[in-house]
């Protein structure tokens, strides 16, 4: 089959079947173009819990649509390929972060979205890389914190709030891979250009940025920066994005792998516009939960989305 064979019948598929395609920025761009709405973790959530489709087809990966199910328990929630993990969420089984927290009893637990349901339904808080910063700051000094699973995100936030969270030992494996020596090298060759990353990626190279954002911050960035060129410290989905909202910018990619230009998540690049059709033909495979992870789970992320309003973050 060919390419305008899928985007046609997913186009009929989504009226005929009332669902409503939400998609990452990592996402192939080929995705990105049939989506109703492309976004940052925050941005996607937000959505999944104001939209009213029957059916919620999350082009992303398993946490991501785990989270719009958790938001909306009563609706059929699909993801192309139920085998996109992340590295983060699998750095932190269940059983050895209850152990973690049972032995801090007096600290309370802020989980990156980027994990699964079961470490959410442990969590007091859920962050994305839009709102950790903020609403960590918006915590009492004297409140003890336990970050997970991403030791890189938590420990940028140290830096840049002056708090002491105990870390999850989680890194994402793309981001961590980039090195601040690549970026340096790219810096001696484009001097002119601006240096944009992800909290993701590990402290040696967020010292060297200019700019430290989720997917959504470095995009409003770029738009409102004088630069005309960026080192993208990032996964390289997010240069289709980039470049369109920025025809007259240059983007320079900062490779995650030895010999290749290239920081492709291999998970976000699971789904393709086969598995797309397929999934909203068969309405399968589709994410199941039990209520009683639902129930807990919902609670800290129903509560980040709650603070994030309060503090001006989402509207
Ligand atoms: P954002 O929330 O910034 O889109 O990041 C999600 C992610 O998985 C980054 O690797
Ligand atoms: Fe997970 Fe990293 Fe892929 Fe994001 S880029 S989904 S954090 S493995």
């Amino acid at each position: 089959m060919d390419n305008e064979f899928y985007k046609n019948e997913i186009a009929r598929l989504k009226k005929e079947k009332n669902a409503v395609i939400l998609g990452h920025y990592y996402q192939r761009d080929e995705i990105q173009d049939l989506s109703d709405y492309i976004g940052d973790s925050l941005a996607l959530a937000q959505k999944a819990q104001q939209c009213d489709n029957d059916i919620i087809v999350f082009c992303g990966v398993h946490f991501m649509a785990e989270t719009a199910k958790i938001l909306n328990p009563s609706r059929k929630v699909l993801l192309p390929d139920l085998t996109a993990s992340c590295s983060l969420a699998e750095s932190c089984p269940g059983a050895d972060f209850a152990r973690f927290k049972a032995e801090h009893p007096d600290h309370m637990v802020i989980s990156y979205v980027n994990c699964t349901a079961e470490i959410k339904a442990m969590s007091d808080l859920i962050c994305t890389s839009g709102n950790a910063e903020k609403l960590v700051r918006s915590l009492p000094e004297e409140q003890k914190i336990i970050f997970a699973p991403d030791k890189n995100l938590g420990g940028y936030i140290n830096s840049v709030t002056g708090r002491n969270m105990l870390l999850w030992d989680g890194v994402c494996m793309v981001h961590d891979a980039m090195r601040a020596e690549t970026v340096m090298q790219l810096k001696m060759q484009h001097p002119d250009a601006a240096v944009i990353a992800h909290p993701e990626c590990n402290s040696a190279l967020l010292q060297v940025a200019d700019f430290v954002g989720s997917t959504k911050a470095m995009l409003s960035y770029i738009e409102k920066s004088g630069h005309k060129k960026f080192i993208v410290a990032t996964e390289t989905g997010i240069l289709y994005e980039m470049k369109k909202n920025n025809p007259d910018k240059e983007f320079i990619t900062v490779s995650a792998k030895e010999g290749c230009n290239c920081a492709d998540c291999s998970y976000m690049k699971q789904n393709t516009l086969e598995k797309l059709y397929l999934c909203m033909r068969d309405e399968t495979p589709e994410i199941e939960l039990s209520n009683e992870i639902i129930e807990a789970a919902a609670r800290p992320i129903v509560r980040m989305l709650e603070m994030s309003k309060q503090l001006g973050i989402i509207k």
